[in-house]
């Protein structure tokens, strides 16, 4: 059974959706502003998963009578497309796009985006269905064990198996470090460990070996405990199999600023601090310099007489939000609250 409390909003058994009040706020906030000149059109939920977030857009369209704006729900995982499109069939402004975040293009939705939402990492239905192998529960009690897999868009690229038995050392090393925030010395122990118990191919195996270099808790910290380092591990490669920062740099790079309008906003949930810091960076220094996306580093800006900053290029986002927490209450009903920060920024206009 999947681990949050059916007590939050829009929750279902395939997943619990976060901040929902916070994010609404934001779109009723643009809602608002809106114009007969510039009207809210188009929203576009990234990740889709159980449509959960999407179910609550609908519900405010259909309550404001905005039946008119689309809602455009994206996700990489066809079992999100299954759920989503049956879950919402009641809702004629909703549309399902299978595709990457990371690889959309102005044609795949049909017109400018006015509101964004972005709720990364993996749904509970990803974690809970132990055939996917993402997992790492295998050989705690009532566990069950799987392929090692972790690949959310099927059978496409490498899976976990191929990281895990293939991969060089160092890199496996680098992926541990940088994706899990595991520590270096530990890391190198469970490294060292999955390459003397290679070939794996099931997840079982791969907690047993992470298992036999760690203490099953420990007195001084939690996090040096089995079970905070089975999540972390298994975090770690699932981010490497599935290119998670790649997708989220294109989706910056290349994606965002082409699809969404000047004034549109574009809120960000994040659980983990590296995919936190991509966003952080983009909303605070992504500028745009001769056509192309990059952040202008802080030395790059002077002032001119008058005070004002003068740097490269036009700046791409105005920060509304700097890494909102959940409330006490919903981190109290929702686990996944817990880790949950909300960052959201407007388009800038010209
Ligand atoms: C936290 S869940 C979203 C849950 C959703 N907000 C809800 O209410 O059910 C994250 C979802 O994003 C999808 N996802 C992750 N990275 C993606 C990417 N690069 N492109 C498209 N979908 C992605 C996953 O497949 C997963 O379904």
């Amino acid at each position: 059974m999947p681990s949050y409390s059916s007590a939050t909003p829009f929750a279902s058994v395939y997943h619990a959706p976060v901040m929902i009040d916070e994010i609404l706020d934001q779109l009723d906030r643009l809602a608002t502003k809106s114009t007969s000149a510039a009207p809210l059109a188009r929203i576009i939920d990234l990740t889709c998963g159980g449509g959960g977030h999407s179910e609550a857009f609908l519900t405010y369209l259909r309550a404001q009578n905005l039946n008119h704006v689309e809602v455009i729900g994206v996700d990489r995982d066809s079992d999100s497309k299954e759920e989503a499109s049956q879950r919402l069939k009641d809702f004629p402004n909703f549309h399902h796009c299978l595709k990457n975040f990371g690889d959309l293009t102005p044609d795949d939705l049909g017109g400018p985006v006015d509101f964004v939402l972005g709720d990364l990492g993996v749904s509970s239905h990803q974690i809970d269905d132990p055939s996917r192998g993402f997992r790492y529960g295998g050989n705690v009690k009532g566990g069950v064990a799987g392929p090692l897999d972790m690949r959310m868009d099927g059978n496409n690229g490498l899976s976990a198996a191929d990281i895990v038995n293939d991969y060089p050392e160092e890199a496996l090393l680098k992926i541990l470090v940088d994706h899990g925030g595991e520590k270096y010395m530990s890391a190198k122990r469970i490294v060292a460990e999955i390459v003397r118990s290679r070939p794996m191919t099931r997840t079982d195996e791969l907690t047993a070996a992470i298992e036999r270099v760690t203490p099953k808790w420990s007195k001084s910290s939690p996090r040096k405990g089995a079970l905070k380092t089975k999540a972390r591990v298994f975090q770690a490669i699932r981010v490497a199999v599935n290119d998670e920062m790649g997708s989220l740099n294109r989706l910056f790079e290349n994606v965002l600023p082409s699809i969404v309008r000047e004034g549109g906003v574009c809120c960000i949930l994040t659980y983990q601090s590296d995919e936190d810091a991509i966003v952080k960076a983009a909303f605070k220094s992504h500028h745009e310099v001769d056509g192309k996306i990059r952040v202008v580093k802080d030395r790059e800006i002077g002032r001119d007489l008058y005070g004002n900053k003068v740097g490269p290029g036009k700046k791409v986002w105005d920060i509304l939000n700097k890494g909102k927490k959940a409330s006490e209450d919903e981190m109290k009903k929702n686990n996944r609250a817990r880790s949950a920060r909300l960052r959201v920024a407007e388009r800038i206009l010209s």
